[in-house]
């Protein structure tokens, strides 16, 4: 719409200004959509002046990273540097069980890969600018305010050097969850990026109920796929605010599958309705669509043989197991 295209080039002339004719930025991408709204405003002021840093943790969905990798840069010709770090991350999560730990541990990965892209980039000359994707929902939680940060406060982790700050670029500090969707449709992403549901830092690492190892995370990756695509089908995207797929990795059940006896493990539906994530209701998904799900995720996923579905609110429940 022409509204949404003047906030769209006013955000844009505001950071042209801001970053000015020399400045030069990064901008660590989630595959989110707040992040990748931002990035696209800034690349439309500044060009290649701004760098893309695009921290593959291995704990993302299928089709994701190609997201962000592909289609992303496609549509904005945004310069993107792409760090593929799963081997790290599985490493420090070796062996890891405890959902904080696991939190903590992909945090301060996530923030070392970071630090070495920095300084990359660095050598080809000064940064002054770290582009965020803020929200005005955050500004108003956190008190107003805006400044000089670095990563590290940025992901609330301590205990590194504290020799790399930035002045902070939030394109999106005025605008609301739907706006920040219709600047990411304007600035042309692709559809499954602008409406993608909210999905934690962590990834699937706090989506399975045990050990995170490759193997784990593939099964999930597949049977998270399968509902997704189901929900969609359904025309359910904009009812449900998320619907979680959690694999209880150390849960066995006998079941029947094929010709045989199987042992194999339960993945869990976790559809929530919600405004704010802070509180939230299980959403009803129809009977016939839950039906669709079940059967294709033991048809298609041969090591699970049970599909549940979580119908706890929040509270007590959160929306996330881990
Ligand atoms: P809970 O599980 O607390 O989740 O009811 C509320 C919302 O926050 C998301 N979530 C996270 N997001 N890092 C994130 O960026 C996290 O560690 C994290 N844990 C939960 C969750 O998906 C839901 O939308």
């Amino acid at each position: 719409s022409w509204t949404m295209l003047n906030i769209v080039e006013d955000a844009v002339e505001a950071v042209r200004e801001k970053i000015g004719p020399e400045g030069r930025a990064i901008c660590a991408l989630s595959g989110g959509v707040d992040s990748a709204v931002a990035a696209a405003m800034v690349q439309r002021a500044i060009g290649d002046r701004l760098t893309c840093v695009f921290v593959d943790h291995g704990l993302l969905r299928k089709g994701e990273a190609e997201q962000v990798e592909q289609d992303f840069v496609a549509v904005t010709g945004v310069k993107l540097r792409v760090v593929d770090a799963a081997d790290r991350f599985l490493k420090a999560l070796d062996g890891v069980t405890d959902p904080e730990e696991k939190r903590k541990i992909i945090g301060r990965e996530f923030i070392r890969v970071f630090e070495d892209e920095q300084r990359a980039i660095l050598a080809d000359g000064p940064v002054d600018f770290l582009v965020q994707g803020t929200l005005y929902p955050d500004v108003v939680e956190s008190g107003g305010g805006t400044g000089t940060a670095n990563i590290k406060s940025h992901h609330n982790v301590g205990g590194l050097p504290d020799d790399l700050a930035f002045d902070l670029v939030e394109p999106l500090r005025t605008l609301f969850k739907d706006e920040v969707r219709r600047a990411g449709e304007e600035l042309g992403l692709p559809a499954a990026m602008v409406w993608r549901q909210p999905f934690p830092g962590p990834g699937l690492g706090i989506r399975i109920v045990g050990e995170v190892t490759r193997e784990r995370l593939d099964l999930l990756r597949e049977a998270d796929a399968i509902a997704r695509e189901e929900l969609t089908r359904a025309g359910l995207d904009r009812d449900i605010w998320q619907c979680p797929v959690v694999l209880l990795a150390d849960v066995r059940s006998v079941g029947v599958q094929g010709d045989g006896r199987t042992y194999g493990h339960p993945v869990v539906l976790r559809p929530v309705s919600s405004e704010d994530a802070m509180t939230a209701d299980w959403s009803r998904v129809p009977y016939d669509v839950l039906s669709r799900i079940s059967t294709r995720i033991t048809n298609e996923v041969r090591e699970v043989n049970r599909v549940v579905l979580d119908i706890t609110s929040k509270p007590p429940g959160t929306i996330e197991w881990e």
